[in-house]
C-alpha cells in the first residue's frame, strides 16, 4: 500500500499520541527506518510502556519521552520551549494525537476540549516548532484528520460547538479544521523546503473509542484494521522521496485523495487560521 521509504537516520522526527494506537506503529516503524523518535506523551506509564513494547521489536531504536498534556497552550508552549532547547534539528512532526469525547467537557483554558486537542493545540506546536522545521529544511509536517470530515460543516460563530454539541459533530469538525489548518499552512510554507499535508489512516482499531460504548466498540474493533496499517500513510508521508515536495494535500491510505469541498475553501481556510491565532494567543505574519 504505501510507496517507498528512504532510510531516516540522523533525522528527528517528533509523534504526537505515540503512546496507543496508529502513534505508536508509526513511531515503531520510523525508528525502524533509523529515525530519532520524540514521543511527546501524558501518561508517563503508558508511554514508558510503548517505549518498551517499541524498543522489544524495533532493536536500537532511538526514542525519547517527554511530557506534554495537549489540553493545556500553556504546556505546548513549555513543550516546544524544551524541545527546541534540547535538539539542534527537526525534519518531520506528526500531529497525530487526537480524542473523541463523550461529553462535552472545557479544558484549563476554557477551550472545548475535542477542538483544543484536535485543532489547536497542533496549530500552536506546529507554529511554535516552525522556526527549527524550517531550519532544517527539506522538512515534514503531517496533520492526522479523517474521512469523517466529508460529513462535517465548520460553523465560524460556533468553533467551541456549544450549540448542539455531540461526540460525532465535535470530532468530524476538528477533522475537517485539521485539513483546512494545513492548506493555510502549506500557502504560507511555499519556498520555504517545508512541506504540509494531511492524513486519513483508514478505519484503524486503536484507543480513540475509549469513551464509546461497549457496543459501539466491539463493531469498530470487528470492522477495523490493525494500527500497524494505519500508520502506513503517516510513515509514507514522513519518509517516501515521492512526496518530498507535495505539500497541501489530503491523503488516504498513502495516495493523494480528494477531501471534501468544504475541506478545499481556501477563504474559510484563512478565516479559521485567524481565528485559531486568537484563540491560542499567537501572532504570525
Ligand atoms: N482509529 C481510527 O479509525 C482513525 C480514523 C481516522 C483518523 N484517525 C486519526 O488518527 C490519529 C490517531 O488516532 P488513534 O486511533 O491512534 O487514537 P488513540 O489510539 O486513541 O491514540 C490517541 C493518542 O493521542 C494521545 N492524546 C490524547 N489526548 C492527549 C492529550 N491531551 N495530550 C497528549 N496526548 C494526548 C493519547 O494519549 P493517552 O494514551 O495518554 O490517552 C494517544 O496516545 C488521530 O488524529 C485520529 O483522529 C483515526
Amino acid at each position: 500500500m504505501a510507496g517507498a521509504t528512504q532510510p531516516m537516520a540522523g533525522k528527528v522526527v517528533i509523534v504526537t499520541g505515540a503512546s496507543a494506537g496508529i502513534g505508536k506503529a508509526t513511531a515503531a516503524g520510523l525508528a525502524a527506518l533509523g529515525a530519532h523518535v520524540v514521543m511527546p506523551c501524558r501518561d508517563v506509564p503508558k508511554c514508558e510502556a510503548a517505549m518498551a513494547r517499541i524498543g522489544g521489536a524495533v532493536p536500537g531504536a532511538s526514542l525519547e519521552m517527554m511530557r506534554l498534556d495537549l489540553a493545556s497552550l500553556a504546556d505546548v508552549r513549555r513543550f516546544a520551549d524544551g524541545f527546541l532547547a534540547a535538539h539542534r534539528r527537526l525534519d518531520v512532526l506528526i500531529n497525530n494525537a487526537a480524542v473523541v469525547k463523550r461529553r462535552r467537557e472545557v479544558t484549563v483554558d476554557g477551550l472545548e476540549e475535542t477542538f483544543a486537542v484536535n485543532v489547536l493545540a497542533p496549530f500552536l506546536l506546529t507554529n511554535l516548532l516552525l522556526p527549527m522545521l524550517k531550519a532544517s529544511a527539506p522538512s515534514r509536517i503531517i496533520n492526522l484528520s479523517s474521512g469523517l470530515h466529508k460529513r462535517a460543516h465548520m460553523d465560524m460563530g460556533d468553533l467551541q460547538v456549544e450549540r448542539g454539541w455531540s461526540s460525532y459533530r465535535a470530532y468530524d469538525r476538528s477533522k475537517l479544521a485539521d485539513i483546512l489548518l494545513t492548506v493555510a499552512l502549506a500557502r504560507r510554507l511555499g519556498g520555504t523546503g517545508v512541506t504540509a499535508n494531511s492524513a486519513h489512516p483508514g478505519l484503524i482499531d486503536s484507543d480513540l473509542g475509549r469513551e464509546m460504548s461497549w457496543a459501539q466498540r466491539t463493531v469498530k474493533r470487528w470492522i477495523s484494521k490493525p494500527a500497524e496499517v494505519g500508520a502506513l500513510t503517516s510513515i509514507h508521508l514522513a519518509s517516501s522521496p515521492e512526496v518530498e515536495k507535495v505539500s497541501g494535500r489530503y491523503f488516504a491510505g498513502s495516495r493523494e485523495a480528494e477531501p471534501s469541498e468544504e475541506a478545499r475553501d481556501g477563504e474559510l481556510a484563512e478565516r479559521l487560521w485567524h481565528a485559531c491565532e486568537e484563540l491560542t494567543g499567537l501572532k504570525t505574519a
